[in-house]
């Protein structure tokens, strides 16, 4: 049986490899993708999101608009596709224009309706700034508890990616994101960038992919490609011509419990703090008498995460 899920993302180019993932692999039923403000404005990340799905064959699935900015937060800066880290995320993604158009519903609101007429059957998975989970909280208090498990990527326990102290997705809405750290979602795994590093793509692997001949592996080839040119332009790691592919490990997580490891800990998220502000303070030392409320990822495996992007993008889809 198929695990059902739903995927809410700023699609960036690392969200579009999480949704053709999501989309394709057999163990898994794509319900619907929800579509928030992050990498770049949110109308740009919903055109991604259906361009992304009408490319690999799959206009059928249905893709919702969510918040346009954070949840409090005034100051959210021009989104990263038009800045520094431009050469990360692109403004449009190079697919042709989506014949499929977003639904009328607003990503909220299809979150609250569609886990209140299924609780416990379907995942979340939340791979951008967390404000469409915190708004569908405030609509119906019992979202969180109709969701039977709340993938998260974001975070970071020694590495950052926005600011000294911070990773993007929880840095962009922080406020989201210690509302949800605080709802009472049944299972919270957080994947944060010390995971999501462990698991990184080469430009090898890339020419792998794109062998396939399929345009799932083409797709993958060339967005992991431009994010391996931005990483070593911007934010090299450590391994040459390697970038991570953050949200995808997500999926593969989901899928394979072994391509991560956590440990339950307790995760509380920094709202004020001049220079922290959006940390995902990670109590890995057991230094307070707070309750583990999370799953936190500590590593994930390379090999498993590449050889099932290739099993699942080797299918032919269109
Ligand atoms: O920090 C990495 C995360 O921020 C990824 O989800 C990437 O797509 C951006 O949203
Ligand atoms: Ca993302």
């Amino acid at each position: 049986m198929a695990r059902k899920l739903i995927l809410d993302c700023d699609t960036g180019t690392d969200d579009a490899v999480a949704i053709m993932l999501a989309a394709l692999h057999p163990d898994l039923e794509l319900l619907g993708v929800a579509t928030v403000n992050g990498n770049v404005e949110v109308a740009r990340c919903t055109n991604n999101s259906l361009r992304t799905l009408d490319w690999i064959g799959r206009g059928d699935i249905p893709v919702y608009e969510g918040l346009a900015k954070p949840i409090v937060r005034s100051d959210f800066p021009v989104p990263r596709a038009l800045k520094r880290d431009a050469k990360v995320h692109l403004a449009t993604l190079p697919f042709p224009e989506a014949r499929s158009i977003k639904q009328p519903l607003s990503a909220p609101e299809y979150l609250v309706h569609t886990f209140a007429k299924s609780p416990g059957e379907i995942v979340l998975v939340a791979v951008g700034p967390l404000s469409n989970l915190a708004a569908a909280t405030a609509l119906d208090p019992a979202f969180a508890g109709n969701v039977s498990e709340l993938i998260i990527m974001g975070g970071a326990i020694d590495k950052s990616n926005i600011t000294p102290s911070a990773e993007f997705n929880i840095w962009a809405d922080p406020e989201a994101a210690a509302v949800v750290m605080e709802a009472a979602f049944p299972k919270i795994t957080l994947v944060p960038l010390d995971a999501t590093h462990q698991a990184l793509i080469s430009l090898d692997q890339c020419a792998q992919l794109r062998a396939l001949g399929t345009n799932a592996g083409e797709a993958a080839a060339q967005l992991v490609e431009f994010r391996i040119g931005g990483y070593e332009a911007n934010q090299p790691t450590g391994v040459p011509q390697t970038a991570p592919v953050h949200d995808a490990v997500c999926i593969a997580a989901l899928v394979d419990p072994q391509v991560i490891d956590t440990k339950f800990l307790n995760v509380v998220i920094e709202t004020r703090g001049e220079y922290t502000m959006g940390r995902t303070v990670v109590d890995h030392e057991k230094r307070t008498t707070r309750a583990p409320n999370c799953h936190v990822a500590l590593n994930a495996d390379r090999a498993r995460f590449f050889d099932m992007l290739m099993t699942t993008f080797a299918k032919r889809t269109t």
